[in-house]
């Protein structure tokens, strides 16, 4: 047991009943919270029910959340129909273009006041609103930390536009018409008028982005209803989707079906596999592996990489494929890839129902003709979207995402160019002087957790403008920072360690030659390990420091990629198993 609380225990006190704030009389306190709750006009009737409490996140400055009052209605219809008591409370909401310096940096924030306020108010089950990029992880990773009955609730995908005949989305196809005017082919008249039709709707990215990913990532841990990862915001699938949540947590209250049952070591391998198979989001393994580190259940990035050479990529939706999510709900959403992917997935694993995730797929609809999920022999990418490096440069790791990848790049060495940081890159990238051609390879440093702080999505460094205007669609590009799951490109993510704590990252300097090779899993510096040692001595790195408020604990505590840039006090005690096993 990582945590240290167990709802299943008969014996505790449950509903109203349960923490009671400590005034040294237990009856007093009782006393004086129903005193308080009726004054919003509760009967004791209601009162004696199993509360189920609604995590809202809901905000002004989130649209991925912009159903959210209609999902906590809806959620709340079906709590009281399984005789529960619902209580909706706030917690921080994130959305990916309204965080500075970057959502990441608040993800560990959101996930401590989401642990803690499911701790400290008495409820025996939680329902999780969550849908932007980080709030799924942040959610998951606090309720694992409380250990409560938990069930995840997706805001749901956004529609699709449309500019001048052609279908857009959020955000690959942001990435796609900004580069097109960065490269001069279309003007400030037409990227305007792109700009009102890319977010058709609230609701989350409708791409293969981190969003989607932690929703189908969510579904495959088991923590979602049945089909709850694909239905769209707007849609009365998802508002059923939301009662049924509602009702389903009143049973896992009942059940004292907690957390801890659901994630584990099975559960994170077939959620890996589920990231595989979707040409997920780089993000996702970031997430996975903070969520399983609040169990002790540690990610093995080696196993990943095995996984991802018998798993192929399945799901033909942008930006490793052409489809929307929407497309993929019509196409019977994860049942239909969960169907495709049964032999390689650990039928065991228990789900929120109360059933195992083998017992789930024996219940889905039969199938039918669609071309969203590809049949294993006719996969859209023959391994998984994910492939782990290793080498000189990143002894702790780095990723690609080779389905996003250009073929002929993956196997490439070139002349480093090197940007000392996001600041440097933005103001040289574009130079006309910038000596760089498109067999070079482009190096950001100080993006990692630390260094930015935060991480930010910076890893997807865009093409210099004068080799752009040339006709250049990918270049090699590396760096300790992220990389939206919406972005494509041949692009080396999470270098760790990271530059600003002195990884080898720090000292590579501008013609260095560097070697990508995703076929060996490589990614080496043609520089000796003598060199990097009188580069480290000749200007050492002093790692990044502030002197009060949330920057100081996230900059002490915060760990590197391969740890889920988790805070380091925020890990379960002890390690209880791995994934895969
Ligand atoms: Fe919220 Fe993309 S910005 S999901």
């Amino acid at each position: 047991m990582a945590n240290d609380s167990n709802d299943n225990d008969k014996n505790k006190p449950r509903g109203m009943k349960k923490g009671l704030a400590n005034y040294g009389d237990q009856g007093f306190s009782l006393f004086l919270r129903k005193a308080f709750i009726k004054g919003a006009g509760f009967t004791d009737n209601a009162l004696d029910r199993p509360v189920i409490g609604i995590a809202n996140t809901g905000s002004g400055f989130n649209p991925c959340h912009g159903n959210a009052p209609q999902l906590i209605e809806a959620v709340k219809r079906g709590v009281m129909l399984a005789g529960g008591l619902p209580v909706d409370f706030p917690t921080i909401s994130i959305h990916e273009s309204f965080s500075t310096p970057t959502s990441m940096y608040l993800r560990n924030l959101m996930s401590m006041d989401t642990e803690e306020m499911v701790r400290a108010q008495p409820m025996d089950a939680v329902v999780l609103i969550g849908g932007c990029d980080k709030t799924v992880p942040a959610q998951l990773m606090g309720a694992a930390s409380a250990n409560i009955p938990a069930i995840q609730l997706i805001t749901g995908s956004m529609l699709t536009g449309a500019h001048r005949g052609e279908r857009v989305g959020a955000c690959t196809d942001c990435r796609r018409y900004w580069g097109k005017f960065r490269a001069d082919e279309i003007d400030g008249e037409e990227i305007a008028a792109v700009n009102n039709q890319l977010v058709a709707s609230v609701g989350t990215c409708s791409v293969m982005g981190t969003a989607s990913t932690m929703a189908c990532i969510a579904e495959a841990l088991g923590m979602t209803v049945p089909g709850g990862a694909s239905p769209p915001a707007v849609t009365a699938d998802r508002i059923r989707v939301a009662e049924q949540t509602g009702a389903q947590a009143v049973q896992m209250a009942l059940d004292g079906l907690t957390i801890d049952k659901i994630l584990t070591p099975a559960s994170f391998e077939n959620a890996m596999r589920v990231l595989l198979a979707i040409g997920g989001s780089t993000n996702g393994i970031i997430h996975l592996t903070a969520i399983a580190g609040r169990l002790g259940i540690d990610i093995d990035l080696a196993g990943l990489d095995r996984m991802g050479r018998e798993t192929p990529v399945l799901l033909d939706l942008k930006p490793s494929g052409q489809h929307y999510m929407e497309d993929f709900h019509h196409a019977g959403g994860m049942a239909t890839l969960l169907r495709e992917l049964k032999p390689l997935l650990r039928l065991e694993a228990m789900t929120v129902s109360g059933r195992t995730l083998g017992e789930e797929i024996d219940r889905y609809d039969a199938p039918f003709e669609q071309d969203v999920v590809r049949k294993f022999a006719d996969p859209i990418y023959p391994q998984g979207g994910i492939a782990v490096l290793r080498g000189n440069l990143a002894p702790g790791g780095a990723i690609i995402k080779q389905s996003a990848a250009h073929p002929k790049l993956m196997e490439h060495e070139g002349r480093a160019v090197v940007f000392e940081n996001s600041e440097d890159m933005a103001n040289r990238i574009d130079s006309d002087d910038l000596d760089v051609t498109a067999d070079d390879i482009l190096v950001l440093k100080n993006i990692g957790p630390k260094g930015a702080p935060g991480m930010p999505e910076a890893g997807y460094i865009p093409i210099p403008k004068k080799l752009a205007r040339a006709g250049v669609k990918d270049i090699v590009r590396i760096s300790d920072g992220r990389m939206s799951g919406t972005a494509f490109g041949t692009i080396v993510l999470h270098v760790t360690p990271e530059a600003a704590i002195g990884g080898p990252l720090a000292y590579v300097q501008t013609g260095d030659r560097i070697r990508l090779s995703v076929a060996n899993r490589e990614i080496s510096l043609q520089v000796t390990d003598e060199e990097l040692a009188r580069r480290a001595a000749a200007q050492p790195v002093i790692p990044p420091t502030a002197e009060r408020g949330y920057r100081k604990l996230f900059l002490q505590s915060v760990t590197q990629a391969d740890q889920g840039v988790d805070f380091d006090f925020l890990r379960a005690v002890r390690t209880t198993g791995k994934a895969p096993e």
